[in-house]
């Protein structure tokens, strides 16, 4: 058996598959089920200060992929202090693992709510999905998040028409300690041929791509930020295989988070990943996940140490 373990930013990861902000950890009794199903660390769904309305049909399975248009967490942020969080906290503590809680999005609802999640936060993952192209408003909630709470802050990128490594060199001067790469892309659509029409419905027709298809796009990103930035990265998109997860660890990444393959095939699926990838290491030799991360990666061009 070889080493999965995986600390990053002080906190000590079981192995290094842990979900990503999606509906599969949406409330307490959801983490307490990915904890059970073997995933390294808990990471909940993205609060922000309201409740988000929930469009209905909002994900569909398409060929090579899923697209969806679910927003933040469906529970206002109440809920989660008063209960979902206890849950969350007592099932990483059972397993031994970190809570790391997703929060979105301005500065200004990042000030509100960080503050808040001091009992229960081992890191914060800050979501940039309705943040734009400019830098600035990443900047000001990562200076909210490190103002607000003392713990580990990592950012996480959404692709839509930006760059990657300016991003990422942006986010580091700014104070993030680490970089999930990456949310899902879009707009995208489908079409459901025998009700001719979107998969999606009528008004909220386009969604945002995951699974498979988005894959070897946030893997190049993940590639890309590891080249500028000494920070550690958790690598997201399309991860349903623990070779999927080689992957993004011989590509510079620290974690792998999964969403997608999650929804499709259920919470134990972290574990089943974390198997593979022992099985992997084992296989060619590795006594460690350690041995294979950032394999891939030419000499780095121009690396952010500080
Ligand atoms: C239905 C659904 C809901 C999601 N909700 C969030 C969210 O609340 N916050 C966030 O940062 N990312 C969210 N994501 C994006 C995922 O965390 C992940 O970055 C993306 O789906 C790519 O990973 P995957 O291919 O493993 O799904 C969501 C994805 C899906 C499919």
């Amino acid at each position: 058996m070889a080493n999965l373990e995986v600390e990053v930013l002080g906190m000590r990861f079981r192995n290094p598959v842990i979900p990503a902000a999606g509906p599969n950890v949406r409330d307490g009794e959801r983490l307490e089920e990915v904890a059970r199903g073997g995933a390294g660390g808990l990471l909940s769904k993205t609060i922000s200060v309201d409740a988000a309305p929930v469009p209905m049909p909002h994900m569909a399975a398409i060929k090579g992929g899923f697209i969806n248009t679910e927003l933040w967490s469906e529970l206002p942020p109440e809920r989660w202090l008063a209960k979902e969080y206890d849950i969350a906290r007592r099932a990483a503590d059972e397993a031994g693992i970190p809570l790391i809680i997703s929060v979105g999005y301005t500065a200004q609802e990042i000030a509100q709510l960080a503050p808040k999640l001091k009992p229960w936060a081992d890191a914060l993952e800050l979501s940039t999905h309705y943040l734009g192209e400019d830098p600035r408003p990443m900047i000001e909630a990562i200076d909210a998040a490190k103002s607000a709470l003392d713990v580990p802050v990592l950012v996480k990128m959404s692709p839509l028409g930006r760059e990657m490594k300016a991003a990422a060199l942006a986010a580091k001067d700014a104070g993030a300690d680490g970089i999930s790469a990456t949310n899902s892309f879009g707009p995208a659509f489908g079409m459901n041929i025998e009700k001719g029409v979107p998969w999606l419905g009528g008004k909220n027709s386009y969604g945002w791509l995951s699974g498979p298809a988005l894959k070897p796009l946030s893997l190049r990103c993940v590639y890309d930020i590891a080249q500028v930035v000494d920070l550690p990265i958790i690598g997201v998109g399309g991860i349903s295989s623990g070779k999927d997860a080689i992957e993004y660890i011989m590509a510079g990444a620290s974690l792998v988070g999964v969403c997608t393959a999650a929804i499709m095939r259920g919470n134990g699926v972290y574990g089943k990943i974390a198997a593979e990838i022992d099985e992997w290491l084992d296989r060619h030799g590795y006594s460690s996940v350690e041995e294979i991360r950032g394999l891939a990666l030419p000499e780095r061009e121009e690396v952010n140490h500080g």
